[in-house]
């Protein structure tokens, strides 16, 4: 199969604004070089054990302004200096999504500058693209966050077929509710990866779901009722066993993760692979790839945790990839909760 560069953009200074859940996000691309990048997470939600959406809104309206002044004052720049807007403007949270659209909206109008709306899935794709090493088209894309996971198919930009999806909870969702069952705060996930360093992968077989199914759907509610039920069989095994456990149940995701990508990757004969979303993060998850993808005769491209989890450099970076291409959006442009890719 032919593989193609992807043509980075070269020139244009974009400011990224990134409010589509719990983290207020703004960066700066001057072309495709990241020049600044400031993420606040939203951490009181895990005493609530999730994101609260109207917190959340009310979070992202404190902390946008000076979360974009210190973007600028990370650089030479000024607002004045930018080429174009980027903005997520779905999917997420009604409200949190609004704060970030509308000042985007604000300072596009004032500075007379494009406005570019980007689907926040779409963006993690390219986040891949922050990174050095660099994918070419055609690539295989599996974006793992706490509301999405899906396989897909990139063969440029705006061109993407779903190739494989998860038929209920999402796999960083997984993470978050079997460490809530562990007494793990929220997010769980960085707390399982942690906690599973020390443990025993092979303490429990927990099922790996749909594989050796005749697509490449997943499904993770299975293992999460299997940790249910094990930790309701086996009281106080948490006191000696929690970093078994853990290392178990992602041991479980991270084998289907892999391997599932891995068969489409074969099947469609792609070379590029590239691992983005939250999830992503996960230590397991990228040595797993990395192991599997050398023996296979793959590319695995996986952007650093901080470019993993939700941020504005990869939505300035979908932003300048559209603009080059003539892709922008008018004032009228709408938040929308949900829309698939
Ligand atoms: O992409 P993201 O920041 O937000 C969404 O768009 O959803 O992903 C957040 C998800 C959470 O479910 C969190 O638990 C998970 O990513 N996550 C991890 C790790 N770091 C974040 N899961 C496993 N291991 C990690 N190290
Ligand atoms: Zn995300």
């Amino acid at each position: 199969m032919e593989h193609e560069k992807i043509s980075l953009p070269s020139n244009g200074i974009i400011l990224g604004i990134e409010s589509s859940c719990d983290e207020t996000s703004a960066a700066i691309l001057c072309g495709h070089e990241l020049k600044s990048v400031v993420i606040s997470s939203q951490l009181f939600h895990t005493s609530f054990g999730g994101v609260v959406p109207e917190l959340a809104s009310r979070a992202h309206i404190r902390s946008i302004i000076p979360i974009v002044e210190e973007a600028f004052s990370k650089t030479q720049l000024q607002a004045k200096d930018i080429t174009a807007i980027a903005v997520t403007n779905a999917p997420g949270l009604m409200g949190a999504l609004l704060v970030g659209l509308n000042f985007a909206k604000g300072l596009a109008l004032s500075l007379d500058v494009p406005l570019i709306g980007v689907h926040h899935i779409e963006a993690h794709i390219f986040s891949a693209l922050l990174e050095e090493e660099k994918p070419e088209l055609p690539f295989l894309a599996l974006v793992v966050s706490g509301g999405h996971t899906l396989l897909v198919l990139v063969e440029d930009i705006g061109k993407y077929s779903v190739i494989g999806k998860t038929l209920d909870d999402a796999a960083g969702e997984a993470f978050d509710k079997v460490g809530k069952m562990l007494g793990m705060g929220y997010p769980a996930g960085p707390i399982i990866d942690k906690t599973a360093k020390s443990g025993n992968p092979r303490f429990v077989k927990f099922p790996r779901s749909m594989m050796g199914e005749d697509n490449f759907n997943f499904s993770f509610s299975g293992i999460k009722t299997s940790v249910l039920y094990y930790l309701r069989d086996n009281p106080n095994i948490l006191t000696e066993h929690l970093s078994d456990i853990a290392a178990s149940f992602q041991q479980a995701v991270v084998d289907v993760l892999v391997e599932k990508t891995i068969l489409a990757a074969r099947k469609y004969n792609i070379r590029d692979i590239v691992c983005v979303g939250g999830v992503n993060a996960n230590n397991l998850l990228r040595e797993q790839f990395k192991s599997v993808c050398e023996m296979q005769k793959k590319n695995f491209f996986s952007p650093r945790p901080m470019l993993s989890t939700d941020n504005a450099a990869m939505i300035a970076m979908l932003g300048a990839l559209k603009l080059d291409r003539g892709i922008s959006s008018d004032l009228s442009l709408t938040a929308m909760a949900r829309v698939s890719l």
